[in-house]
């Protein structure tokens, strides 16, 4: 589809990743239930087409939440978008039961995603980033919306929409050390897999990772695998990798109702959340991929044949491109240095949390903020704003400090987005209903 120049919709998602693809699902399921009136939507994406993290799509890399946890079915569990009837839809279900595994592949989920994205794309427009989110200007055509402006990325072009609701999802934003900057040699994690095969990979001779999370873990065992004639070195802040808490009571934090014990805890109650279960996410790695490190380490001593070296309590002071290699100055905690010289180096350094302040710009000074400077948002994940601002701005991320850990993560999208749709057609009924009482004022004035 193509939204067109100065169309109003009733929702309009920012960023068109697993969690707005989530909420057009649960807006299309509204409708289908209700079939009258439906909720008006269109989804900007700038990618060209659907996909999620694709340059982190390594063979066999796995999920890291249940199957379970699709886009709908803690939301509505007869949902035909579920995982199991894309399974059942592929004629794979006894075989995935088979498994009696919980974690398909990142590969197999990426591929569900695309299938239920494909279903959507009447919702959807891609190659188009969205720029601004602006109060109309004074005698626009739709004073009660905001207008989105979005540019072609294909020809340059800018056309604007009008939305009485904005949801905005652009998601992780990847994050370098000071200093460092990206370059033909020189990645971040998020454009690995691009990266490595404009390379070419037979002359990556000496590769490092930097980083202790399950993104470096995955592209050093990624490394180590397909480049058999390379160094592999993989440097940390941390003495060795440490292992992602899975176990049932600390994945609660994960539950839709962990939500609100976050959302209406006090502030120690909220800081115990990160500072007893931020293992269950950052910074820590699967149990399996630790193993399987371990032990091409030690194959690799009992065969006297060390290609893979790991310089822990390491950081890298400074990187300096030098035609085809990198120049890597590493510092170890007690402040040895070494320099090392390698064809490719990839910061596996983690993401920073969605934040909307640039996008919305001047629209930001109508937002209200706590007193640590983080945007207030409600329960139902709607920005706070003053009374001029009647539209609704919602956020699918970037709610760590108001929502908790999920914020960011699959876990919870299918009930967050169905919150989000609920406040949604919540507010247009309001809205429809006080349009209908201003009427009846307005006749029975005109008949007095
Ligand atoms: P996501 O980042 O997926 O989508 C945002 C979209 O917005 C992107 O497609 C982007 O192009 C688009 N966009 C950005 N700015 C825009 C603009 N101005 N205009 C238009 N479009 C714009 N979590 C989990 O629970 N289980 C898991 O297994 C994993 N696995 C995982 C693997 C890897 C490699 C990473 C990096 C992260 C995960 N995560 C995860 C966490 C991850 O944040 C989560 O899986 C989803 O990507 C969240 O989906 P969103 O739609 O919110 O963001
Ligand atoms: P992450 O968990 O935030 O890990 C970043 C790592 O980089 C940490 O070890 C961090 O150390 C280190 N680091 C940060 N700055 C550094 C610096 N200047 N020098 C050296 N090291 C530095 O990031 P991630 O591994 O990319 O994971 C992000 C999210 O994606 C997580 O939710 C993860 O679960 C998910 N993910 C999932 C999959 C999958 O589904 N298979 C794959 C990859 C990622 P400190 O902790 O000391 O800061």
């Amino acid at each position: 589809m193509s939204a067109r120049n100065n169309d109003t919709y009733d929702v309009v998602g920012i960023g068109f990743g697993p969690s707005n693809l989530s909420l057009a699902i649960s807006l299309e399921e509204h409708h289908a239930n209700v079939l009258t009136n439906p909720v008006t939507s269109a989804f900007f994406e700038r990618q060209p087409q659907f996909g999620w993290h694709r340059n982190m799509l390594l063979p066999s890399a796995t999920m890291q939440i249940s199957f379970l946890k699709d886009l709908v079915t803690f939301r509505n569990p007869v949902s035909r978008f579920s995982f199991v009837s894309f399974l059942h839809a592929q004629g794979r279900l006894a075989q995935f039961v088979n498994r009696k595994d919980f974690f398909p592949t990142r590969q197999e989920f990426h591929q569900y995603l695309e299938w239920a994205e494909s279903s959507m794309t009447n919702v959807v427009t891609y190659n188009s980033s969205v720029t601004a989110i602006r109060r109309p200007p004074p005698g626009a055509e739709a004073p009660d919306c905001v207008q989105i402006e979005v540019r072609d990325t294909t020809d340059g072009s800018t056309r604007r929409v009008n939305a009485h609701n904005v949801v905005i999802s652009t998601g992780l934003e990847p994050r370098m050390p000071d200093g460092v900057v990206r370059g033909e040699r020189v990645w971040h994690s998020s454009e690995f897999l691009a990266q490595y095969h404009r390379a070419q990979p037979a002359q990556l001779k000496s590769v490092a990772v930097v980083g202790a999370g399950q993104s470096a873990a995955e592209i050093t065992k990624f490394f180590h695998t397909q480049l058999p004639h390379a160094q592999v070195h993989a440097v940390f802040p941390s003495y060795g990798y440490s292992i992602a808490d899975d176990t049932p009571f600390a994945n609660q934090i994960f539950d839709a109702a962990a939500v609100d014990d976050y959302y209406y805890g006090d502030d120690p109650t909220r800081e115990a959340f990160w500072r007893y279960h931020r293992n269950t996410n950052y910074g820590v790695v699967d149990n399996a991929d630790i193993r399987a490190l371990y032990q091409i380490a030690y194959d690799e001593d009992v065969s006297h044949t060390k290609r893979l070296h790991f310089h822990n309590q390491t950081k890298v002071k400074s990187v300096t491109a030098d035609g085809h290699t990198a120049r890597v100055l590493l510092e170890r905690l007690d402040g040895a240095q070494r320099e090392l010289g390698v064809d490719a180096i990839v910061f596996a350094t983690g993401y920073a949390t969605m934040d909307p302040t640039h996008l919305l710009g001047d629209l930001d000074r109508y937002c209200l903020r706590d007193e640590s400077g983080h945007h207030r948002v409600t329960r139902d994940y709607r920005l706070v704003t003053t009374p001029e601002l009647t539209c609704g701005i919602y956020l699918q991320g970037g709610t760590e400090h108001t929502h908790g850990l999920t914020s960011s993560l699959l876990s919870n999208i299918a009930v967050r987005s169905g919150e989000i749709a609920d406040a949604v057609i919540k507010g247009r009924t309001e809205r429809e209903l006080a349009a209908a009482a201003a009427q009846v004022l307005q006749t029975a004035d005109k008949s007095a």
